[in-house]
């Protein structure tokens, strides 16, 4: 009923100081969620609320999903994350929600999988808010950051056997300066992983500090930026861990094509590699592509997705200030408009296995 539904405007913005606030009981090493009142806008327009059922892959420390639940009460929420920590400790946050929550222990890429055990054919909106938790950036044993000398891990997902460590020893040179340069823009890629190969020669490269030092050697001073000079080889060496880009190429299309019409997708990324992998997916969708002069778009040639977000929505200068990880933030959303044409999906299905074969690869 209309008048049961709420409204964002009213709930929002207690959820979200709620969700936002860094002292309660989980942690102070808590994540501050990056554009939450817009997220929730997009995710879940006032006129959309009746019974949703949404589908959060980066649960991380549920502060989003928790303003989510605050905002629909009617909602149901499947929480997925591959970091068991993160989800343990998002489950104890969503307690008071645990009769519309259910947090599953998985990659997003295995979306299809997660939503066929449980039953589930249809979603009515998908959330993604990528990267890290500032939980597993500030965990020193994780190995994701190059300011503190933890081990040359880098894993999301502890289960999972290729570590940051295993690639440095193994890579071939070629395939070193292929990632620090693909998927970190390094522009010292081949001096650095011919270093890496004369180094571990001598002894394998385990702990950051290694790497950090080695790093600092071949760059040359006159050359640097701002920041550390490590900064983009660790970048790289995560994405390549935990096949980050080909995650994301693998799960959009899975998630368009579970999408109720009027559903939404809302993605949150903060590095243009997977900011352009959005843009290409949505835009795809979003215009007509028509030969010209023809009077009428063919059903085939409609647009499926409406920009709700109206490009990419970025953090404002208050929001940097607080929270100086929402800087780099480019938040895109869509909403399904009409059943995708067959040709959209057999596409679209095409691309799933393309993304999982370079998965594969990597295994
Ligand atoms: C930026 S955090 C999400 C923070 C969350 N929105 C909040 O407000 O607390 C990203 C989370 O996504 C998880 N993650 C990243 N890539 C994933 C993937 N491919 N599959 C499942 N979880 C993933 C990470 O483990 C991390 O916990």
């Amino acid at each position: 009923m209309a008048d049961e539904k709420a409204s964002v405007e009213d709930i929002a913005p207690g959820a979200i100081a709620r969700a936002a606030d860094i002292t309660d009981s989980i942690a102070a090493r808590i994540h501050r969620p990056v554009l939450l009142a817009e997220c929730v806008n997009l995710l879940l327009p006032a006129e959309h609320r009746t019974d949703p059922l949404i589908v959060d892959c980066t649960l991380g420390l549920a502060g989003h999903a928790l303003a989510f639940c605050e905002a629909t009460p009617g909602v149901r929420l499947i929480g997925i994350d591959r970091d068991q920590e993160a989800l343990e400790l998002a489950t104890r946050r969503l307690w008071t929600h645990a009769n519309q929550f259910t947090p599953v222990h998985a990659s997003f890429s295995q979306f299809d999988m997660v939503l066929d055990k449980l039953g589930v054919d249809e979603v009515d909106g998908a959330f993604l808010d990528l990267g890290l938790s500032s939980l597993q950036i500030d965990e020193k044993d994780r190995g994701f950051s190059y300011c503190a000398d933890g081990p040359l891990d880098m894993r999301m997902d502890v289960t999972q056997s290729l570590t940051a460590a295993d690639i440095l020893a193994s890579y071939s040179v070629e395939n070193l300066t292929q990632i620090f340069r693909d998927y970190g823009q390094e522009r010292w890629a081949s001096r650095i992983a011919q270093a890496i190969a004369e180094q571990r020669q001598r002894e394998p490269l385990r702990h950051a500090a290694q790497l950090v030092n080695l790093v600092d050697r071949v760059v040359p001073r006159r050359n640097r930026g701002a920041g550390n000079p490590a900064k983009r080889v660790f970048q790289a060496l995560r994405i390549e861990v935990n096949g980050e880009l080909d995650e994301l190429r693998s799960v959009l299309p899975q998630i368009a094509l579970r999408l109720a019409v009027g559903g939404r997708i809302v993605v949150e990324s903060y590095h243009s590699l997977e900011d352009r992998i959005i843009k290409r997916f949505f835009a795809r969708g979003s215009r007509v592509d028509m030969p010209h002069g023809m009077p009428q778009i063919p059903e085939g040639l409609r647009p499926y997705f409406r920009d709700v977000s109206h490009g990419a929505v970025k953090a404002s200068k208050d929001e940097i200030a607080r929270n100086p990880r929402s800087g780099s933030v480019r938040l895109r959303a869509v909403e399904l408009t009409l059943p995708l044409p067959p040709a959209v999906r057999n596409e679209m299905l095409h691309d799933i296995k393309l993304a999982e074969q370079g998965k594969e690869k990597r295994r």
